[in-house]
């Protein structure tokens, strides 16, 4: 597969370094292809090449320019979606109907903020005798956005689609270990009318192609996705230039289950909030909460489920595929040796028998009885690995659930209406689930979190107003 190329301008380019960044199967362990490493030149260029686009033919279209052509971006997806699912799932190690799951959010992205494009409307101001007042929302310019490699396509049409909704022009720096969509995509975009510039994209290092986008003088508004760590140095990095930044950053997201729960409804939620995509989730539920008159029940319930847990080749699709690396692969085991250590381990699922010897597989993993101080209650392991620690009042389960330094999304379970809006407001974090968990997705729900999750909403009509500016223009006329 040859995908070597940066998008500038429209145009496949290679990139100003001769040495190129190898794409592995995480599934084999396979180099399937390779990814060219954009330099700061390189990202100098998409820059420009951005600038250029808002000042020519992309900045002069009507709101409902914009918004037909991301609708129609968003048919092209679906019509590619077989390709694009079979490229995620190779390269991330998705299971593949997760991987399809992926295409059709981001088609749904496009189809969403391409009917919002002409939808966002400014406001007249009533203000004194002989004036009239008006506000406009403007684009920021130039965004950039950096992605991790967990939902590539999800997380582009969320960041770069509600972007071009607004009139943006994008430069987009998917994750290394992760690009062959964002390609794919970017292709997609051009051949069904974006125009040259509008979109662009460095693949290439976070150290490298990343840090020049964040500090970039060009770039008048960051979004970014991944480690807290990271998320603090591209806010750093944006702050020299006075720009916002969206970051959506980790979690260690409760599901917090009362005595009165439906626990047969709430038990196939309970399970896949904390292993979908391998548990490499920012808002996985990796922390079950259970009152303890269900918990005995209820745990005995999730141990069965873990155990019929089948891991395997993302083509295969099973429950859970690999890690995306050696390297993440290395970082959960850790944590999964931990909990071994402190005999914390209630059950486990399989890693199927014809899985290669070179994927970077892991045994999903529940443990139970987790004291809410523990490593494995307290830090985010992005793996297939939940904790169970139960609680007694609705005081001692508010307070565990907040008690991490995160605060991204939380589920509850209850048949008490009372209960569920009480909680609704106590939980710190940006969505709460009542009687679900994620809702499906939701493209249409604002999204983010408090804390070390980060700041900034995307997702939802919410995301148009963080992908753009407000000018208020106050005219005299007497
Ligand atoms: P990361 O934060 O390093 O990578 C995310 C993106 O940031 C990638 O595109 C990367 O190239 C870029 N990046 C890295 N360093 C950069 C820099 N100095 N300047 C600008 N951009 C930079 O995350 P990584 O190392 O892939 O994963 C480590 C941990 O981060 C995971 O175990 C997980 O805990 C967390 N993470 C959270 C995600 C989320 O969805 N919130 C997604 C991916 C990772
Ligand atoms: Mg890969």
């Amino acid at each position: 597969m040859k995908s070597n190329t940066l998008l500038i301008g429209g145009r496949w380019r290679r990139a100003d370094a001769a040495e190129a960044i190898p794409v592995e199967d995480p599934s084999t362990g396979e180099v399937i292809a390779d990814i060219a490493a954009a330099t700061a030149a390189d990202v100098d260029g998409a820059v420009e090449a951005a600038r250029a686009a808002l000042d020519s033919d992309w900045g002069a279209l009507a709101a409902a320019d914009r918004g037909r052509i991301l609708a129609n971006i968003g048919q092209a997806v679906l019509a590619h979606i077989d390709d694009l699912a079979v490229l995620e799932a190779r390269d991330v190690g998705k299971p593949l109907s997760q991987a399809r799951a992926d295409v059709i959010a981001l088609a749904r992205y496009l189809e969403f903020y391409g009917g919002a494009a002409d939808k966002v409307h400014g406001e007249t101001i009533p203000f004194k005798a002989g004036y009239t007042v008006y506000t406009l929302w403007e684009p920021h310019g130039v965004t950039g956005h950096i992605i991790p490699w967990n939902y590539p396509m999800q997380i582009i049409g969320r960041s770069v689609g509600a972007a071009l909704a607004m009139g943006n022009a994008a430069v987009l720096k998917p994750a290394e270990q992760a690009s062959l969509t964002a390609l794919a995509f970017a292709r997609i975009a051009m051949e069904a009318g974006l125009p040259a510039g509008a979109l662009n994209v460095v693949t290439g290092l976070g150290s490298v192609a990343g840090a020049a986008l964040a500090g970039h003088a060009g770039v008048g508004h960051v979004s970014f996705t991944g480690s807290t760590g990271v998320g603090a140095m591209i806010q750093r990095a944006a702050a020299a230039n006075a720009v916002p930044v969206t970051l959506e950053l980790g979690g260690k997201s409760p599901q917090i289950v009362f005595d009165d729960a439906d626990l047969e409804k709430a038990q196939p939620f309970l399970v896949n909030a904390g292993i979908q995509n391998a548990g490499q989730t920012c808002s996985a539920g990796s922390r079950i909460l259970v009152q303890t008159g269900v918990y005995r029940q209820l745990l005995s319930a999730l141990k069965d489920r873990y155990q019929a847990l089948r891991v395997g080749p993302a083509m295969a699709d099973l429950d859970v595929g690999p890690l995306i690396s050696a390297r993440q692969k290395a970082m959960v085991e850790g944590y999964l040796e931990l909990g071994r250590a402190d005999g914390l381990v209630a059950a486990e699922g399989r890693i199927v028998e014809d899985a290669p010897a070179g994927g970077h597989y892991v045994r999903p993993t529940l443990f139970a009885d987790v004291p809410a101080d523990h490593r494995l209650a307290q830090e985010e392991i992005f793996g297939p690995a939940v904790v169970v620690t139960p609680f007694e009042t609705e005081d001692e389960a508010v307070a565990l659930a907040n008690g991490t330094e995160y605060g991204l999304v939380a589920g509850v379970w209850t048949a008490d209406g009372g209960r569920q809006m009480r909680l609704a407001r106590r939980l710190r974090a940006g969505q709460v689930f009542l009687n679900n968990y994620g809702a499906a997705g939701g493209v249409e729900l604002p999204f983010g979190g408090v804390g070390k999750s980060g700041h900034g909403r995307e997702k939802g009509f919410e995301a148009l107003y963080g992908f753009s500016t407000l000018k208020t223009v106050a005219a005299y006329h007497g």
